[in-house]
C-alpha cells in the first residue's frame, strides 16, 4: 500500500540551481526504501523537504490522505536522525529520548513507559542514566534512534546515520535498524552514499544523482539489471570496454551486432577464465597485469584489445595463482554484456 508519495518535487536554490528536479517516489507501508546517490545530488534536500525543515520549489507530498506540505513539521509526526547523532550533552540517555515526548504533551507515566520501550529497542536500558560523553559513536547513535522513535512516527528519516562510525560498528548498526525497522513495522527513508550499505538494508533503493531519480528497484534490480550506466558504475564495479575491431568482433561473435550500443560493459564477476568445456561465450585473449588473492575471491587484471578487464574469481584455490605477464584468455557471454546508447540508457541485448 503506497503511504508516501512524493510527486514531481522541485526545489530551486538561486536563479537557475535545482538540487531537486522533477523526482517522484513512493513509499509503502512498512518499507525500508534508501536514496543512494553521490555527494551534492539532492538526498538530503529530499529528506528535509519531507521532514519539513526546508519547502520545495514545486511538487507535492502526501502521507496517506495528509498533504505534508500544509503541515508545519513539529505536527508532521516524522522521526529523524541525523549523520551526527544530534544528542544533548547535558542530559541523560533517559532524558534525551524523553525529550521529544514534552512538546507532545504525553502524560508523565506514559512518558516513562514510552523511553523504557524505546530504550529497550535499542539495546539502553541498562545505561538510561548514563551522559552520552561517556558513550561510543555507536551507543550515541542509539539514542537518536530511540529518540525518533520514542514519539512513535508515522514515518522515520534516516540521513547518514552511520557514517560518522567505524566500519564494523556499521555493518552491526545497519542490521540492527534494519531489525527495528521491521519489528516497528514504520516505513522508513534511509539515505547513504554507500552502496553496499544500501543493497544490505534496503526494501529498494532509489539512485539519484544531480537531483533526479536514475532508478527505483530492490536491491536486486538496482545491482543486477542497472537501466542506466550512471547506476551500473555508481554501484558495484563495472568494466567498460574499449572501442574497436577486437570490441566489434566480440559483439559479432556473440549476436549483438545490430544492438546500436555506445558504450558496452560487464561487470567483474560475470566473467571468468576460459577453460575447454566452456560451450558458449567468446574468449578474448591477453596477458595477467595484475593478480590479487583475498582467500574468497582473486581479483585477476587482464591486458587485452578491449581494455584492462577485472576478473573476479571465487574460490580461487590454492593453485590458482596467476603470474603477471602471463597470456590468458577470458571468457564473456553474451548475457553478461550491457550495452548503453548516447544517453547512458540501458539497451535490450533480448535476453
Ligand atoms: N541552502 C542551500 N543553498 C544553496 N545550495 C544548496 C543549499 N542546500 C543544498 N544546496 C545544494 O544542493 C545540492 C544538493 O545538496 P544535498 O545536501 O541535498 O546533497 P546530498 O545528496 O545530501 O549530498 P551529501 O551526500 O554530500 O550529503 C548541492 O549541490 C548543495 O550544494
Ligand atoms: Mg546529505
Amino acid at each position: 500500500m503506497t503511504y508516501l508519495t512524493v510527486g514531481n518535487a522541485t526545489k530551486q536554490f538561486g536563479v537557475n540551481f535545482k538540487a531537486l528536479d522533477g523526482v517522484s517516489v513512493s513509499v509503502d507501508k512498512g518499507e525500508f526504501f534508501t536514496l543512494l546517490g553521490p555527494s551534492g545530488c539532492g538526498k538530503t534536500t529530499l529528506l528535509r523537504a519531507i521532514a519539513g525543515f526546508n519547502d520545495l520549489t514545486s511538487g507535492d507530498i502526501k502521507l496517506g490522505d495528509y498533504d505534508l506540505r500544509k503541515i508545519p513539521p513539529h505536527q508532521r509526526d516524522i522521526g529523524m536522525v541525523f549523520q551526527d547523532y544530534a544528542v544533548f550533552p547535558h542530559l541523560s540517555v533517559f532524558d534525551n529520548v524523553a525529550f521529544g515526548l514534552k512538546p507532545r504533551k504525553v502524560p508523565e507515566a506514559e512518558r516513562k513507559a514510552r523511553v523504557d520501550e524505546a530504550l529497550a529497542t535499542v539495546r539502553l536500558s541498562a545505561l538510561a542514566d548514563r551522559m552520552p560523553s561517556a558513550m561510543s559513536g555507536g551507543q550515541q547513535q542509539r539514542i537518536g534512534i530511540a529518540r525518533a522513535m520514542v514519539i512513535k512516527p508515522r514515518l522515520l528519516l534516516m540521513d547518514e546515520p552511520l557514517s560518522n562510525l567505524d566500519a564494523k560498528l556499521r555493518i552491526e548498526l545497519r542490521e540492527e535498524i534494519r531489525d527495528i525497522q521491521k519489528q516497528i513495522d514504520i516505513a522508513a527513508i534511509y539515505v547513504t552514499h554507500d552502496q553496499e550499505e544500501a543493497l544490505a538494508i534496503s526494501d529498494r533503493i532509489c539512485v539519484m544523482s544531480g537531483g533526479h531519480v536514475e532508478q527505483i528497484g530492490t536491491p536486486q534490480d538496482i545491482y543486477g539489471d542497472p537501466q542506466t550506466r550512471f547506476v551500473a558504475n555508481f554501484v558495484g564495479t563495472l568494466n567498460t570496454l574499449k572501442s574497436g575491431a577486437d570490441l566489434e568482433n566480440l559483439t559479432r561473435n556473440l549476436g549483438l551486432s545490430d544492438v546500436k550500443a555506445e558504450t558496452w560493459a560487464v561487470r567483474p564477476e560475470r566473467l571468468g577464465l576460459s577453460n575447454p568445456a566452456a560451450r558458449e561465450g567468446a574468449t578474448i585473449k591477453g596477458t595477467v597485469s595484475k593478480y590479487v588473492y583475498l582467500g574468497r575471491e582473486a581479483h585477476l587484471q587482464v591486458s587485452t584489445g578491449i581494455g584492462e578487464l577485472v576478473v573476479h574469481i571465487a574460490n580461487p584455490g590454492r593453485n590458482a595463482g596467476r603470474a603477471v605477464g602471463e597470456p590468458v584468455s577470458v571468457l564473456i557471454t553474451r548475457d553478461a554484456l550491457m550495452g548503453f546508447d548516447t544517453n547512458g540508457k540501458r539497451l535490450s541485448t533480448g535476453g
